[in-house]
């Protein structure tokens, strides 16, 4: 039975409530977190926590723990699975309150942390993405709760085949449903940069660090959609799911339809570095 933290206790999932005038519940009042674990090490702590502060900042709260606090609370679950590879959710609402905008009335958040075992899906050999509208707000670097418009997303990806959605808005690629995107052409990598439009996601800043590293040159600039639809390659990146490779977009094939010696190269660096922890 996988052990959950909620507001200072341990308790079983199935066991864990929460009330009902949460606002989380009632106004999608909160932001999130996910935390991959990798050999049992929690990975790019410091990088998340200072993403949790910037996103608690953003919707006008304070962190509610210290760095250690939530080191403890992260060890103790990782402990209670059995999986190398687990990935910790942190969720921090505003609280419980009477249902009224007005944040003044809340003052005592919601804290909800869990891990999971990593489910590996045969991501590495490829997979379809769509590409689609933007149809989110224009606070797109918060890791807010509210996440519909990614679920929405998510299903229209699935309702054509495909696992996820690249986002475009007034013409320019933002980032995946959940996922930031890179596109290789002439052997160059591109990413957008980061702005309100895009998560700033951990795994795309770590992968920008390792080519860094490895004196492999990228640009950091908008992705006109010509530019993806021509790209020779084109991968996707999350904690959970790393760097996966997009074989086919909508109904093309992306460059030959094969993975691309880029994101070969690229991924090979990235395993090696999760290793060296
Ligand atoms: N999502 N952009 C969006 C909109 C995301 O939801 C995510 C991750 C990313 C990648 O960020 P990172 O590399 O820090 O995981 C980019 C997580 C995994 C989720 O919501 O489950």
């Amino acid at each position: 039975m996988t052990t959950v933290y909620l507001n200072g206790e341990y308790k079983p999932l199935a066991e864990a409530f929460i009330n009902v005038l949460d606002r989380g519940f009632t106004f999608g009042d909160g932001v999130y977190e996910v935390i991959p674990v990798f050999n049992r090490k929690v990975f790019r702590l410091d990088e998340h926590l200072e993403r949790l502060d910037n996103s608690l900042q953003s919707i006008y709260m304070e962190n509610p723990l210290s760095k250690d606090e939530w080191f403890t609370i992260f060890s103790k679950l990782v402990d209670t699975e059995k999986q190398v590879n687990q990935s910790i959710y942190l969720q921090v609402t505003r609280g419980v309150t009477e249902r009224d905008h007005d944040i003044s009335l809340a003052d005592n958040p919601t804290i909800f942390v869990m891990s999971r075992p990593i489910v590996k899906k045969d991501l590495f050999s490829g997979i379809k993405a769509i590409t689609h509208d933007d149809i989110r707000w224009k606070q797109c670097d918060i890791k807010a709760i509210t996440l519909l418009p990614s679920v929405i997303l998510r299903h229209k990806a699935k309702e054509q085949d495909a696992k996820e959605a690249i986002l475009i808005r007034d013409g320019m690629v933002t980032e995946g449903a959940a996922s930031n995107v890179f596109i290789v052409k002439d052997n160059i990598i591109y990413t957008p940069p980061k702005d309100n439009h895009v998560l700033p996601g951990i795994t795309r800043d770590l992968v920008l660090e390792i080519l860094s590293r490895k004196n492999i040159s990228y640009v950091e600039a908008p992705i006109v959609i010509e530019e993806l639809l021509n790209a020779d390659e084109i991968w996707i990146t999350s904690s959970t799911w790393e760097i996966v490779p997009i074989v086919k977009l909508d109904n093309n094939p992306v460059g030959n339809g094969c993975v691309g010696k880029m994101w070969k190269k690229t991924n090979q660096f990235y395993q090696e570095f999760k290793k060296e922890l």
